[in-house]
């Protein structure tokens, strides 16, 4: 029987956090370098890997939960929610849900102790069109070999456990599906496997301190037993893993709307302080409005994410439903870049400036409406499930549907 903890006893220890994290927060903005000094704080607090079950020396804590420790940790440093959101959501969930038992017990101490695992999906060719993914597993005697690039891979470079999406050939070359490689390589010691290689980092506009890499794998030899498994086999492994992935899209919404959330805290704090025409800014009927209508936007935000962070997928799925998790995400996220521009002309030339953390939470911001499925994709997912057909994007997948829904003109 699990242990439970109530989302207040996980809020309240996630606002002790976030009143460490706001004073530091512009530290790793300015100097582009991770927050290992918050990490140790989070891994001590117990939120990293809370969702890990007891079992594996977790807190077995629920998706809910962990979305109440997401919001506050976002409203004061939105790099360290990621690392909680990754550290709970997406790969390990993936790990957790269909790994054998040695790598539950090889995944889960790393987790404990700090680090925040990769999810390594996208590459130079392969953004929103993840199926067309070029990387590939070999089978070869006693294991799989990986080739090809992966781009954009947050932690690339700091995180020691990678979950790597491939496309599984057998020893003849035939395309047996998509499958889950885990790989193992810690760069600050220098021990990182042969075929494994940091090929560079981007430089973005915000989250300044979190590196986004790609990565190379070129003969990389990967054991058996560092096959992820997907539950349906490789025909369906895509879908699986994705299935595991929804629950990190519920995560990405909850930073957004936490970022939202802290900036409307701002904003109300600042009507109160600035005063023009002899009175304080709050006593302006205009930006009174613009205050509710931010208050709405996260208000209906945090309501989705809720929903879908209880929710699950059809089937008896662990994981989030698919639908819930696109419609959250895509509201939470364009919601979140709003709320953020307003509050940012509430502070008039301040907000514009690094006096206020205003400017920062924008540059953080504008990043989810892109990452882990852009909201154009999710929205298609969800108008795909309000019509009842399912909308593939290629041409000639589009022509076939059309031809067998619509008929020819
Ligand atoms: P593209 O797919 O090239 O899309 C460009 C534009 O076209 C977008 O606006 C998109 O919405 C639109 N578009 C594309 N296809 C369609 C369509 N069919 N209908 C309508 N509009 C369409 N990936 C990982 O695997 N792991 C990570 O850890 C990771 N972290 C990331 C962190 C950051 C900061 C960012 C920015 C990205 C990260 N990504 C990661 C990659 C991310 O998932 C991709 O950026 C995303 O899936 C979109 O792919 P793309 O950037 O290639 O855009
Ligand atoms: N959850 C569960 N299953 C999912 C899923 C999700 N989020 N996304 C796709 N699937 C399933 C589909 O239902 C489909 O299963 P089916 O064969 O039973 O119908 C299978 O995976 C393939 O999906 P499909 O929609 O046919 O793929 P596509 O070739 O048209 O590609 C996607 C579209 C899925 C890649 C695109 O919608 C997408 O999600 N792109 C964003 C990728 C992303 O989030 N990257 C984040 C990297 S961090």
């Amino acid at each position: 029987m699990e242990r439970r903890e109530t989302a207040e006893f996980y809020r309240d220890i996630a606002r002790d956090l976030a009143a460490k994290f706001a004073p530091r927060a512009d530290r790793w903005d300015k100097s582009r370098s991770y927050c290992w000094e918050n990490v140790a704080d989070m891994a001590a607090g117990g939120v990293m890997g809370m969702t890990i079950p007891t079992k594996y020396g977790g807190k077995g804590a629920s998706y809910f939960e962990t979305v109440v420790v997401v919001e506050e940790i976002a409203k004061a440093c939105t790099l360290s929610a990621r690392i909680v959101v990754e550290a709970n959501m997406g790969g390990i969930s993936a790990v957790m849900a269909y790994g054998s038992e040695a790598q539950r017990e090889l995944a889960a101490p790393l987790v404990l102790a700090g680090d925040k695992p990769a999810i390594c999906i996208t590459e130079p060719g392969a953004g929103s069109a993840a199926t067309e993914m070029t990387t590939t597993a070999r089978q070869v005697n006693g294991g799989y070999v990986l080739n090809g690039r992966k781009h954009w891979i947050t932690g690339g470079g700091v995180s020691k456990l990678h979950l790597v999406f491939a496309r599984v050939l057998d020893g003849a070359g035939e395309d047996l599906g998509i499958g889950g490689f885990l790989v193992l390589s810690d760069h600050s010691t220098g021990s990182v496997p042969a075929g494994f290689r940091v090929a560079g980092r981007e430089h973005t506009l915000g989250l300044c301190g979190m590196p986004e890499a790609e990565l190379v794998f070129q003969d990389l030899f990967v054991e058996n037993d560092m096959v992820l498994t997907p539950p349906s086999g490789f025909r369906r492994g895509f879908a699986d893993l994705m299935n595991a992935y929804n629950s990190q899209r519920v995560g990405a919404g909850t930073i957004a709307m936490g970022v939202a959330a802290g900036a409307l805290d701002h904003a109300a704090r600042y009507l109160k302080e600035r005063r023009q025409f002899g009175r304080p800014l709050a006593e302006f009927q205009g930006l009174q409005w613009m205050l509710a209508d931010m208050d709405a936007g996260v208000h209906a935000s945090r309501l989705m994410l809720h929903e879908a962070a209880k929710s699950r997928g059809p089937d008896g799925s662990l994981f989030p439903d698919i639908t819930m998790a696109a419609r959250a995400k895509a509201f939470a996220s364009e919601t979140a870049v709003k709320v953020v521009d307003n509050a940012l002309q509430i502070f008039g030339a301040r907000g514009y400036s690094d006096r206020e953390p205003l400017e920062r939470m924008y540059r953080d911001v504008r990043m989810f409406t892109i990452g882990g499925g852009t909201a154009q994709i999710l929205k298609t997912q969800i108008a795909g499930s309000l019509l009842g057909i399912k909308t593939p994007q290629t041409r000639t997948g589009y022509a076939e549907l059309a031809q067998r829904n619509w008929g020819s003109e």
